[in-house]
């Protein structure tokens, strides 16, 4: 075998190396398939974490948490119309997030209080 076809041999030999390893590391960077729930969603973290906790349970002088009695009776309606409007200390996010991201807000707090 001349020295061309060695090292086309172990360019090829290497690329398929890189291949696989690639193939592996992007399964493994796959996010496991689990269903999003509020924490998780990049509106609840980027404008209601930091008053209502990363774990939606609440922060001291922030608000209260998102999973308890109160939410889990509040109707969705009377959800989407204290984000919408907001409610004492909490803002309303009517202008600054569009109805379809209040609507899975929404949904995302009747979820996480129905487990
Ligand atoms: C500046 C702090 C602040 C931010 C930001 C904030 N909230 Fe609130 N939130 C509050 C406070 C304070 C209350 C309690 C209001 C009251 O009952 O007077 C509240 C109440 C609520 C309630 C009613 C809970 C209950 O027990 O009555 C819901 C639902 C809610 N917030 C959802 C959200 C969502 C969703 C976001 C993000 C879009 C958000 N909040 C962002 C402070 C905040």
């Amino acid at each position: 075998m001349n020295s061309l076809a060695r090292s086309f041999l172990k360019t090829v030999y290497l690329l398929v190396f890189f291949l696989a390893v690639s193939c592996a590391l992007a399964a493994a960077e796959e996010p496991t398939p689990k269903s999003s729930n509020l924490t998780s969603n990049p509106v609840y973290q980027k404008d209601c974490a930091k008053c209502h906790g990363k774990t939606a349970e609440g922060r001291h002088f922030g608000g209260p948490s998102l999973l308890s009695e109160k939410t889990s009776s509040a109707s969705a309606d009377d959800l989407r119309g204290i984000i919408t409007n907001g409610k004492g200390h909490m803002p309303k996010f009517s202008g600054k997030l569009g109805s379809d991201e209040i609507e899975a807000l929404v949904k995302l707090i009747k979820e996480a209080n129905a487990k």
